[in-house]
């Protein structure tokens, strides 16, 4: 019963990872739900797929942003929300907001997935030109279906 209880438990924890689709050179915009009150020496630190931090918020309201994100991150100490700025396809991954100390607490999750919108461009062109290759081909079929025709019935009427 405690395997069925904790594989809902994990279920449950996996569901609230947000998708979120933003295309290249957009902005990214993550909030919590609800602003925590930060206690005394508490932090609270957006991380970028486990690997690094992007920014952290002090109880004071102090904010610091990571070297690897000057002047792209943007961490709003009232909503505790995270805004990236002018994204590329390697910021995709999974974003988490994380409140370290006396009662640490997970406070948000996202999974965010860079699009390029160009390649959905290419993606159509490249349709553009299968369909022309295709026509093509049908009208080629076509004629020589027409071609057949118009000398079987010259040759009959011989
Ligand atoms: C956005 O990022 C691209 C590539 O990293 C860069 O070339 C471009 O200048 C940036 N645009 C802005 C508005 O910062
Ligand atoms: C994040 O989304 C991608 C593509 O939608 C998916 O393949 C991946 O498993 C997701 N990761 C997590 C941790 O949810």
């Amino acid at each position: 019963m405690w395997l069925f209880l904790g594989l809902g438990l994990l279920v449950c924890i996996k569901a609230e990872v947000t998708p979120v689709f933003v295309h290249t050179g957009q902005d990214l915009f993550l909030d919590v739900q609800k602003p925590v009150t930060l206690e005394q020496d508490d932090l609270l630190i957006w991380s970028f797929s486990d690997r690094k931090d992007v920014a952290r918020l002090r109880d004071s309201g102090k904010t610091e942003i990571i070297k690897d994100y000057y002047g792209r991150a943007e961490l709003c100490p009232q909503k505790q929300s995270l805004l990236l700025r002018n994204v590329t396809k390697s910021d995709s991954g999974v974003y988490k907001a994380f409140i370290y100390g006396y009662n640490p607490k997970h406070v948000a999750e996202y999974n965010v997935t860079v699009l390029d919108a160009r390649r959905s461009f290419a993606d159509i062109f490249e349709c553009k030109q299968k369909m022309i290759v295709i026509c093509s081909g049908l009208a080629i079929l076509l004629c020589a279906i027409i071609s057949v025709h118009i000398i079987v019935k010259v040759k009959k009427r011989k």
